[in-house]
């Protein structure tokens, strides 16, 4: 289905920006006419998805992002949960490129930028300390995707990377479809192919906070995560292979606990990743077809997002590394742990790491995972 012609179908839609894009967005938004641009030549815009209830949420094809997603609160007041910029152009920012995106072709990290297939190594760019993070500087967060419409609740992004481009083989054709249902769920259903065996392991790296964006910290948020065991890293973020317990660590989240709880404790590896930035090994209820992942409660809004996925991990990263860098939607500065990111995903390193599931890619297979983040209250 998607193979080399829609490659090139997609490559050109990106030149014109374009062609076959519908533009969601109603002219009753105004919002989209001061967040539209152009980068690198292409046309970069403002997608709306509403449901029955009232709920919405706003995307751009640059990255495939999500601009903002906006549920009621205890009180009924629809409340935007997602970080992120009022610009096209403030996400082009090398400084900060991951908000609301899509990562990839791999998501988090490959050690020492490197992976062997079929006896043939490849060499990635190194762009986090030693190792590769989320696909290398030019991942697809700052591919301007092509835009299709179906409806007013689903919107696909779809864009091929060229082969080896940041070192990784195949030109991979990806596709990711979000829905916005009527009982408040955003799903997010990925597609890949490649026409030479690479690696893929897709993710949407939104950064929440369920008390409403540039609302402050996220460390009195609860959080429960249904996973009995993590991947402890080494100092560089990159898991040992050990698959560890987490009771009696300051990991385990089995239980609802508030984030703050343990953050601090003297240990290890919230030393490493100076805060959590770990991915856990998903263990939870499945619920049609999906695993329960996590929940998380905004201790103000009482607004509660339920994750449930395809993927075997979920990578739980609290803002650890936001320093006022760059300047939020609310005019809010982009402060230490006022966001968290809960991306489902293989577990970081795959490609070297044999015993973890595989992220391998081979032609003639479709890469297919789902993920779901539903909104109630309580
Ligand atoms: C990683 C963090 C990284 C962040 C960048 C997360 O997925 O785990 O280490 O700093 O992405 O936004």
């Amino acid at each position: 289905m998607f193979g080399v012609a829609t490659a090139l179908i997609c490559l050109s839609c990106q030149n014109t920006g374009r062609n076959r894009t519908t533009d969601a967005t109603t002219s009753a938004d105004s919002s989209a006419n001061t967040f539209d641009g152009e980068i690198d030549g292409h046309t970069i815009k403002l997608y709306t998805l509403t449901n029955k209830t009232g709920a919405k949420a706003t995307f751009t094809n640059f990255g495939a992002r999500i601009v903002s997603l906006s549920v009621p609160d205890k009180a009924g007041k629809l409340t935007d949960v997602v970080l992120g910029f009022n610009k096209a152009s403030d996400y082009n920012n090398p400084e900060e490129p991951y908000y609301g995106t899509i990562v990839g072709p791999f998501g988090n990290r490959i050690a020492n930028g490197k992976f062997t297939l079929d006896g043939e190594t490849y060499t990635l760019p190194t762009n986090n300390g030693p190792n590769t993070l989320h696909g290398g500087y030019k991942g697809v967060h700052f591919a301007a995707w092509e835009a299709q419409t179906n409806g007013d609740n689903t919107i696909t992004f779809s864009y091929t990377l060229p082969d080896k481009h940041e070192g990784f083989p195949g030109n991979i054709a990806m596709t990711v479809t979000y829905t916005l249902t009527d009982d408040n769920a955003l799903e997010i259903a990925y597609k890949a192919t490649t026409d030479k065996k690479t690696v893929v392991n897709l993710t949407n790296h939104a950064y929440f906070n369920l008390n409403g964006e540039g609302s402050g910290t996220i460390l009195d948020h609860r959080l429960q995560i249904f996973a009995d065991r993590f991947t402890p890293v080494d100092s560089t973020l990159i898991p040992t292979g050990e698959l560890t317990p987490v009771k009696g660590t300051p990991f385990d989240f089995t239980t609802a606990k508030a984030i703050g709880r343990d953050i601090e404790v003297e240990d290890t590896q919230l030393a490493y990743g100076e805060g959590y930035d770990h991915n856990f090994v998903l263990s939870g209820n499945k619920v049609d077809g999906l695993t329960h992942a996590a929940t998380l409660v905004g201790d103000k809004s009482g607004i509660k997002m339920d994750i449930y996925t395809e993927e075997p991990g979920l990578q739980f990263y609290s803002g650890n590394f936001m320093s006022e860098k760059v300047t939020l939607k609310n005019g809010k500065k982009d402060s230490f742990r006022t966001g968290l990111c809960l991306e489902t995903q293989h577990f970081p390193d795959s490609p070297n790491q044999a015993a973890f599931p595989s992220t391998v890619l081979a032609p003639g297979e479709t890469y297919q995972t789902k993920s779901v983040y539903k909104f109630t209250v309580e």
